[in-house]
C-alpha cells in the first residue's frame, strides 16, 4: 500500500488549496459569460441556489469519501464496498473521475498557455518587441504548443513537491494574490466611463427566465464544473484533511468563496464589456446578445486594454495573469487525481509518477492540438458535459446506497461533536440518497 501519505498541514492550507481548485477560468471566465448570456442576474439567482442546493451536498459526499477512505479515489471506495460487485463498481466511478481529471487537464493546459501567452504579449509590447507580441496573441501552433508545455511544465513542478511542500504552499501564495488582484482591477474598471451600465445589465434580474430549462441545465454544469465535481480531485482533497477538522464547515466556506469569487469576476468582467463599448468596441453579437466565449477574453478586452493607453498594458498584464493564476491552482488539482492513484496503487515514486503521468496529459494536449476543430470541442464535451454530472451522481449513489449509514454518520461527527443537532445531519443523509441523484438525473436528462 502506501508509502507515507501527505496531507494539509493546516485548515488553512486546506481551504486554500481547495478554493484554489474550485476558482479556475471558469470562474473568471465561464460564470461570467454564461451570466452575460443566460439573463444576467437571473442566472446569478439560481447559480446560488443550485450551487449551494445541489454542488454542495454533492461536494460533502466527494470529501466524505476521501476523508474516511484516507487513500486516492479507487481505494477510497473500495474500502466502503462488502463484495465485489460493489468493488467494481468503486472501480469505476474513482477511476472513472481519475480519467476525467486528466481530460479536463489536457483541454485545460491549452486554455492556461493561452492566458500566459496574452500575459507576456503586453511584457514584449514594453520592449519594443512587436513581431513577438503579434506572435504571441495569434494563434498558431507553435504558440499553443510552447505555451501549453510550460503551463504544464509549471503544473508538474508543483505536483512533484507533494501535498504539503507543493499543492499547499503554492496555493497559500498563489490564491491571496488572485483576490488582491481581482479586487484591484474591479475598482480600476469601476472608475471609467460605461461601467455603470454593465454593472445594471449585470445585477438587473429578468425574473421571468429563473425557470428556463436551458438556464437551469447551464447553471448546474457551471456550478459542478467549478466545485471540480465528479472527477476524483475533491475525494483526494479530502482524504489530505485530518480528521480533527469540521468537514461540514469547511466545505461549506470553500463552496462560499468559490461562489463569491465568480460573482467577483461576474463584477470585473461584464462592467469591464460596457466599458469596451463605450470605447467603440462592438460587444454584441449579431443576435443580440453579449459576445461571450474566446472573443469575450481575447478581442474584447484585449481592444479594451489597447485604448487605455500605455496603462492598459499593465491592466492587461494584471488580468491575464490573473487568469493564469487561477487556471495554475486549479490544474494542479487535476493532476493530483491521477497523480495520487499512481503512487498508493502502483508504487510508483511521487516525482516519477508525476512527471510521466504529466507528460501523458501533456500528449494528449499535443494532439489535441494538432487536431484542434474536431478534438477541443469533442473533449470537453465528453469530460464536463457528460463525465463529471455522471461520476458526481455515481459519488452519490454510493454514499447514499453502498456506504453504510452508520459509517457515514461516524465520518460526518469526526471534528464535528455537536453536529447531531444542526440540519445538515438530519438533512444531508437521505438528501444525498434520494433527491442529488435524482435531481443531477433529471439535469443530465434534459441536457441531452
Ligand atoms: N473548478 C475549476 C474552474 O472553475 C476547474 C477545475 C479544477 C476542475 N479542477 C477540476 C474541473 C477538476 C473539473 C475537475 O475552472
Amino acid at each position: 500500500m502506501s508509502v507515507s501519505r501527505g496531507g494539509f498541514s493546516s485548515r488553512m492550507g486546506f481551504i486554500l488549496a481547495a478554493a484554489g481548485s474550485a476558482v479556475g477560468l471558469g470562474n473568471i471566465w465561464g460564470f461570467p459569460t454564461q451570466t452575460a448570456s443566460n439573463g444576467g442576474a437571473a442566472f446569478v439567482l439560481v447559480y446560488l441556489v443550485l450551487a449551494f442546493s445541489l454542488a454542495y451536498p454533492a461536494f460533502m459526499a466527494e470529501l466524505l469519501i476521501g476523508r474516511y477512505g484516507q487513500a486516492n479515489a479507487v481505494s477510497s471506495m473500495q474500502k466502503m464496498s462488502r463484495n465485489l460487485g460493489q468493488k467494481r463498481f468503486a472501480f469505476l466511478v474513482g477511476f472513472g473521475g481519475i480519467i476525467c481529471a486528466s481530460l479536463i487537464l489536457s483541454f485545460y493546459g491549452i486554455l492556461a498557455g493561452w492566458m500566459m501567452s496574452f500575459a507576456i504579449e503586453p511584457v514584449t509590447q514594453l520592449l519594443g518587441l512587436t513581431d513577438t507580441a503579434t506572435w504571441l496573441t495569434t494563434q498558431s501552433m507553435s504558440r499553443d504548443l510552447l505555451f501549453t508545455s510550460l503551463f504544464m511544465m509549471l503544473t508538474i513542478a508543483i505536483i512533484r513537491r507533494g501535498v504539503e511542500q507543493g499543492i499547499e504552499k503554492w496555493s497559500k501564495r498563489l490564491m491571496p494574490m488572485l483576490i488582491g488582484l481581482l479586487i484591484l482591477l474591479i475598482i480600476y474598471v469601476f472608475t471609467l466611463d460605461g461601467s455603470k451600465e454593465g454593472f445594471k445589465a449585470y445585477l438587473n434580474p429578468d425574473i421571468s427566465r429563473v425557470f428556463e430549462p436551458n438556464l437551469l441545465i447551464s447553471a448546474l454544469g457551471q456550478a459542478f464544473f467549478s466545485l471540480s465535481l465528479g472527477t476524483s480531485v475533491m475525494i483526494i482533497y479530502g482524504s489530505y484533511i485530518s480528521k480533527k477538522e469540521n468537514l461540514v464547515t469547511l466545505g461549506a466556506q470553500v463552496t462560499l468563496i468559490d461562489v463569491s469569487i465568480a460573482f467577483l469576476a461576474g463584477l470585473l468582467i461584464i462592467p469591464s464589456m460596457y466599458v469596451a463599448q463605450s470605447q467603440g468596441v462592438a460587444i454584441f453579437a449579431d443576435d443580440g446578445s453579449l459576445i461571450s466565449g474566446p472573443n469575450l477574453v481575447f478581442d474584447v478586452l484585449p481592444s479594451l486594454f489597447n485604448g487605455m493607453g500605455a496603462i492598459g498594458l499593465f491592466v492587461g498584464f494584471g488580468f491575464f495573469i490573473l487568469m493564469s493564476i487561477a487556471a495554475l491552482t486549479s490544474s494542479i488539482s487535476m493532476l493530483e487525481g491521477p497523480v495520487s492513484f499512481a503512487v498508493e496503487r502502483h508504487n510508483l515514486e511521487r516525482k516519477n509518477a508525476t512527471t510521466l503521468i504529466g507528460l501523458g496529459i501533456l500528449a494528449l494536449s499535443t494532439l489535441i492540438i494538432f487536431n484542434f476543430t474536431t478534438l477541443f470541442g469533442m473533449v470537453i464535451s465528453i469530460s464536463t458535459v457528460y463525465g463529471q454530472p455522471l461520476i458526481a451522481m455515481l459519488c452519490c449513489i454510493f454514499v447514499g446506497w453502498i456506504w453504510h449509514r452508520s459509517a457515514v454518520l461516524t465520518e460526518i461527527k469526526e471534528g464535528n461533536d455537536t453536529v447531531e443537532h444542526s440540519i445538515f445531519w438530519k438533512i444531508w443523509p437521505w438528501y444525498t440518497k434520494f433527491v442529488c441523484p435524482s435531481a443531477i438525473a433529471i439535469v443530465f436528462w434534459h441536457s441531452l
